[in-house]
């Protein structure tokens, strides 16, 4: 029996090494080379070439090799009926939640004014606001969200979450769907994305939404590009309402070249890394999906393709 991997983002060798040592047996094939279609069981994706995975007959699991599935949906000629599951990883998650500390801090601290001052020979002390004055509107509240939100609070952050279904998020204040979103974007001096991206979520970040938030308030987006809307971006950081932006997410990947983006003084912009996945920690999740599947168990993580996570 074979897996087929796809993906130009990730090691193969790396994965092939990883599920080697659990499970000897299971061959390991790299698309386009498929040996013979038939003994394909599982797929383990990342912005597969659409239809692909239409040609293996015996498919029994289309594993991502991340935490969103956006990229699997997207393809119109996907089988009908064959599982589909996503990552939920501590390796995955734990660089997430390192990463949003860091961007959130950053504002916090106000690192990149300090840094232009720095550059002009500027001797300026910004006094940083208390921090549990600081209020910070959490948009998805998954496991990413969960951990991110716990590390926010315990430094101290007055976090705000919001998702699009009602959902308990403890002690902290929630908001959901679209009565409850103006009232998180109020409320946010630095909002973060880290929702899934659907039809529903798609374009969320845009001009009305930027104007609903405090003056100066701050955007961080570890999501997906198309949750916003770059033009509207711009315009809410350029007419001063935005203090600047935080993006590893992009519409589009790479980011062509001529994008404002890039040069923005007020925007930090990184490659789409803010959680990579590392085989040596994901592939157990991938082979207990697998012996999950062969018994005719739904696969732990399972995507509900109707709703899109
Ligand atoms: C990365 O963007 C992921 O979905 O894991």
């Amino acid at each position: 029996m074979a897996l087929l991997f796809i993906s130009k983002n990730d090691s193969p060798s790396d994965w092939q090494e990883a599920l080697a040592s659990l499970e000897p047996e299971l061959e390991f094939k790299i698309w386009p080379d498929l040996g013979k279609p038939s003994e394909i069981e599982v797929a383990l994706v990342w912005n597969h070439p659409a239809g692909a995975l239409g040609l293996l007959p015996n498919l029994k699991l289309i594993q991502s090799l991340g935490a969103g599935i956006d990229h699997v949906l997207t393809d119109p000629r996907l089988p009908k009926n064959v599982p589909i599951a996503r990552l939920v990883d501590t390796e995955l998650t734990r660089q997430m939640v390192e990463y949003v500390v860091l961007a959130v801090l950053n504002r916090h601290r106000r690192i990149d004014e300090l840094r232009r001052a720095q550059l002009s020979g500027d001797w300026q002390v910004i006094q940083p606001v208390p921090i549990g004055r600081s209020r910070v509107g959490l948009l998805g509240f998954g496991h990413m969200g969960q951990a991110a939100s716990n590390a926010l609070v315990n430094l101290g952050f007055n976090v705000t979450v919001w998702t699009r279904t009602p959902r308990s998020a403890g002690s902290l204040t929630s908001y959901h769907g679209s009565e409850g979103f103006p009232e998180v974007l109020q409320t946010s001096d630095i909002l973060i994305c880290l929702l899934p991206l659907t039809p529903k979520t798609h374009g969320l970040l845009n001009a009305k939404a930027f104007a609903a938030l405090p003056a100066e308030a701050y955007v961080i987006n570890v999501a997906r590009g198309a949750h916003l809307v770059d033009e509207d971006l711009l315009a809410a950081i350029d007419n001063g309402h935005l203090s600047g932006a935080w993006l590893d997410v992009f519409d589009e990947e790479p980011l062509p070249p001529d994008h404002s983006f890039w040069a923005h003084p007020q925007i930090v912009m990184t490659p789409h890394l803010a959680a990579l996945t590392v085989a040596s920690s994901a592939a157990t999740q991938v082979i207990n999906n697998l012996r999950l599947v062969r018994t005719g168990k739904p696969p732990q993580n399972l995507v509900n393709p109707e709703i899109g996570y």
